[in-house]
């Protein structure tokens, strides 16, 4: 997508090329810590996909993805109860993980696959958050690499949705209070 702002953007957050600068720092920083480690990148469907895509490009490593879907979100309120949708291909026994999440807001969704992915005994498990939601959180969690800290707002683009739609806008913006009330009365699940 390119051109115009979308109309249900009230504002750009962050643009797209400031996204992709950051990514590239987060990227060789990444690459500069697990050098010689055995690197698998999971990305947390499906909002994760455009984050990861552009920094496995940036990370100078043989690393391997996968990828863990959990649903814990309908509309915009976390219903706080997480279910694993699908599992990771590969055992993650003695690798070092890197999980790719696209933001943590409460930090419900980022706390139920850390713990169940710590009782598959990977060597090490980190995480790495697009954005990083300055709430208070109902579980703490500090992840080891963040590209923005945000503003207590909802947003979407750049993998974030809302009812499953605009993770493809290539900034992340806030969205416009009347198009969410609009979509609100939308049974619909957004998953993760
Ligand atoms: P948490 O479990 O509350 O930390 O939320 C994490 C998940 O909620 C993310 O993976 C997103 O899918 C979703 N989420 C949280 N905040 C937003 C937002 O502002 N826009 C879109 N999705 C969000």
């Amino acid at each position: 997508m390119s051109g115009a702002i979308h109309p249900v953007i009230e504002r750009i957050l962050i643009p797209e090329e400031e996204i992709r600068a950051r990514i590239k720092e987060i990227g060789a920083e990444i690459g500069r810590d697990y050098r010689g480690r055995d690197l698998i990148m999971v990305g947390i469907l499906k909002g994760s996909i455009p984050f990861l895509a552009e920094l496995i490009k940036a990370v100078p490593l043989d690393c391997a993805i996968d990828f863990v879907s959990i649903s814990s979100y309908e509309g915009t309120r976390s219903t706080g109860v997480a279910r694993l949708l699908l599992d990771l291909r590969e055992n993650p026994e003695g690798k070092d993980v890197l999980l790719v999440e696209d933001i943590i807001d409460t930090g419900l969704t980022i706390n139920y696959i850390v713990s169940n992915l710590k009782t598959r005994k990977p060597k090490s498990l980190e995480v790495c958050t697009l954005l990083d939601k300055q709430v208070p959180r109902r579980m703490p969690f500090k992840a080891r690499y963040v590209g923005f800290p945000i503003p207590n707002e909802f947003v979407i683009g750049f993998g974030l949705d809302y009812n499953e739609k605009y993770r493809n806008l290539p900034y992340v913006g806030v969205m416009r209070q009347p198009a969410l009330r609009e979509g609100a009365p939308q049974p619909k699940t957004a998953t993760v």
